[in-house]
């Protein structure tokens, strides 16, 4: 993947101080972890090797994606599974450069086949806490919804999460985008909203009715952030309702040439260059074969990016991240410092 790419600018990209804003937990899940859970639980997997599970990873869009996705899930059982699918991403992040994260769980996708959520919570919070100790990576929970299902089994893990309400910064709405509009969710977004997270949205590239479900994101919904969200080019009002509400479009280059047939690179340097708030990230990196910094190195390679780009980039993911202005300071603090050298 980045073959072309020179090894000191390789070199620089991994050391550049970045967050992570669009990672799904689920989506860290490396085969090799995979066949160690399914020994520790006493599951007979259908793959025999490493390559052969690789050898299933062949999307052509979100749906043929999320139908291998979500069975291998059937490995995470206990709280240490749990644990230690977030502990080997963090670590891998840590390596990469990342500082931060905000890091997308699917509590329903383990609840609706009978592990409790108590189970996948405190092995995720135990995980960031150690990290945080060992490592100095900062990390956050984002608790999103399954869109496939329906609106009150929703608004049922919302409530099931409320006496975690301190492990988890914010709600967003994943999985299949055919047909689940974000106003389906209203009320639970505004629920969540009430109960002080801050929240998120899907809205993943080329959708059939993508610049409609934008539009109901950003005027129905009110998300701080939009997950994917590209198609927004489509519709010059969009860009300017992004622009205007400074929102953050968290977008995944890699993952985005797994499900359609581009990275959409034109269209994620086009808003970068207009100074919209574009971050770059992994999404499912177990399953694209490419973490952060992979993202960035990709894109450049597609895209030719200047050097102060690939800065600014980096810079953006900490812009569009919840953290506090202080901490958001003393990170931008650190990318000059690096830049300068220092
Ligand atoms: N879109 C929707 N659902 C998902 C994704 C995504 O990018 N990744 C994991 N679940
Ligand atoms: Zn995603």
């Amino acid at each position: 993947m980045t073959g072309t790419v020179r090894p000191d600018l390789a070199e620089f990209v991994r050391g550049l101080p970045k967050a992570e804003l669009h990672l799904h937990l689920e989506g860290t899940l490396e085969p090799e972890l995979k066949f160690r859970l399914a020994e520790r639980n006493g599951i007979r997997l259908p793959e025999r090797t490493v390559d052969e599970v690789r050898q299933t990873y062949r999307f052509h869009d979100l749906t043929s994606f999320l139908q291998v996705y979500y069975p291998a899930m059937e490995v995470l059982q206990q709280p240490r599974d749990f644990h230690d699918l977030a502990f080997e991403y963090l670590t891998r992040a840590h390596a990469d450069g990342i500082r931060h994260v905000e890091m997308f769980f699917d509590p329903q996708a383990h609840t609706g086949r009978g592990v409790p959520f108590q189970s996948v919570i405190s092995g995720y919070r135990s995980a960031i806490v150690q990290a945080r100790r060992e490592l100095g990576i900062s990390a956050e929970l984002i608790m999103c919804f399954l869109r496939d299902h329906s609106a009150e089994y929703a608004m049922a893990t919302l409530m099931e999460a409320l006496p975690y309400r301190d492990w988890i910064i914010g709600v967003g709405l994943d999985s299949d985008e055919r047909g689940n509009p974000p106003r389906k969710f209203a009320a639970v977004f505004a629920r969540a909203r009430r109960e002080g997270f801050l929240l998120t949205m899907h809205c993943d590239i080329d959708q059939p009715d993508s610049k409609e479900h934008i539009r109901q994101a950003l005027e129905e919904i009110g998300v701080d952030r939009l997950d994917h969200g590209t198609n927004i080019v489509e519709d010059e009002r969009l860009v300017e309702l992004v622009r205007a509400k400074g929102i953050g479009l968290t977008c995944c280059p890699v993952s985005n040439s797994f499900v359609t047939a581009h990275m959409k690179s034109d269209e994620i340097v086009g808003l970068l260059d207009r100074d919209l708030l574009v971050t770059l990230n992994s999404d499912d990196p177990a399953y694209f074969g490419a973490y952060a910094a992979d993202n960035y190195l990709a894109l450049r390679e597609q895209a030719g990016l200047a050097v102060d780009q690939l800065v600014r980039l980096a810079r953006n993911s900490f812009r569009a991240s919840w953290l506090t202005p202080a901490r958001l300071d003393g990170y931008l603090r650190e990318i000059d410092a690096y830049v300068a050298g220092g």
